[in-house]
């Protein structure tokens, strides 16, 4: 299939419309079997669940195309397991892991000609979703519900690609203790956009929330888990009921383990002990691997090892290493 003329290599993390989308609507109790869509409109009440109270959670997943010009999805089902997790926490109906991974696999092939090039660096950016969509004025969940899919192209998460990115220790916090924190819930998100803004303005890429109980320990960024290599080179990872799980972090850890033989520690981490750790990077869908090469705290800079050039070398062999799994080019595990 011809792609898209698109410039693929200059792709930054934005929104283009792409050509078909999946639509699945919830009512009397049941989801309806749904399918494809060319209509990239929403239609719903005014006071709809999602509209009034923020009832709604999300995925985010990619496709890539491999040497041999395959599209590939990387592990779908889990994106569709934590987003069944998702739903009931926010008291919505699960879509059915099996139905997800099939939308998703349905936009894929879709939405091929979006798919950027193998080489090209950019991935086909995939975003399950699902909200309350019927009136409720009470606060009470809704009883009827939209599940939708949608891709568009992108590029790095962060503008400046691989360049490392400087963070700050936030004073907002993201998540409560005993709270959503750990759901991938759009609420997490809307309130850490006055953070985020705050800390563009004061010359940051992105905020390092500490744990709300204790202010001690290192949580995760607004859409981001972190990794920190030692100087020993363990990779170690923040343990916290109150941070999103990132299955690319999950995949990170078994590749660190399992792959490169290293020692994994995901475990409590203490804010005094980051100046410790050689290299530091962000992680999920979106940020795969992001550099970070400074972290600035209250005034006090802790610059790490690996600088403010390029990643350090233990993440880039990991990087190195997922992706070559990704694109089917190194062997993926039984
Ligand atoms: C992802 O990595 O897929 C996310 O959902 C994070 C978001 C900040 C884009």
């Amino acid at each position: 299939m011809d792609k898209k003329a698109i410039d693929w290599s200059n792709l930054g993390f934005g929104y283009i419309q792409t050509d078909q989308r999946f639509v699945a609507q919830y009512k009397n109790g049941a989801w309806k079997e749904g399918g494809l869509t060319e209509d990239a409109t929403v239609r719903i009440s005014e006071c709809a669940g999602v509209l009034q109270y923020a009832q709604t959670c999300f995925e985010g997943l990619k496709a890539f195309t491999t040497k041999k010009g395959n599209v590939v999805l990387f592990r779908p089902d889990l994106n569709g397991e934590r987003m069944e997790e998702s739903a009931r926490r926010l008291e919505m109906p699960v879509f059915p892991k099996e139905k997800f991974v099939e939308a998703v696999r349905q936009v894929a092939e879709a939405n091929q000609a979006y798919v950027p090039p193998y080489g090209s660096g950019a991935s086909l950016y995939i975003r399950p979703y699902m909200f309350g969509s019927d009136a409720v004025i009470g606060v009470k969940p809704s009883e009827e519900y939209e599940f939708r899919v949608f891709a568009t192209p992108v590029g790095p998460y962060f503008k400046g690609g691989a360049k490392p990115i400087s963070l700050r220790v936030c004073d907002y916090d993201r998540a409560a203790p005993h709270g959503t924190g750990h759901v991938k819930a759009g609420l997490n998100y809307a309130m850490s956009l006055y953070a985020i803004m705050d800390a563009h303005k004061q010359g940051y890429d992105e905020n390092l929330y500490l744990d709300a109980a204790t202010r001690t320990k290192v949580e995760e960024t607004g859409g981001a888990n972190f990794l920190f290599v030692t100087e020993d080179g363990r990779l170690v990872t923040p343990k916290s009921p109150t941070i999103l799980p990132s299955i690319t972090r999950r995949s990170l850890l078994y590749v660190a383990r399992e792959y490169l033989g290293m020692e994994v520690e995901e475990r409590e981490v203490l804010l005094e002990e980051v100046e410790s750790f050689a290299e530091c990077g962000l992680c999920g869908t979106a940020a795969v691997i992001s550099p970070v090469g400074k972290i600035t705290d209250h005034g006090k800079e802790i610059l790490f090892r690996s600088g403010m050039e390029k990643m350090g070398p233990v993440l880039q062999k990991l990087y190195d290493t997922l992706e070559g799994i990704r694109l089917e080019e190194i062997p993926a595990p039984e």
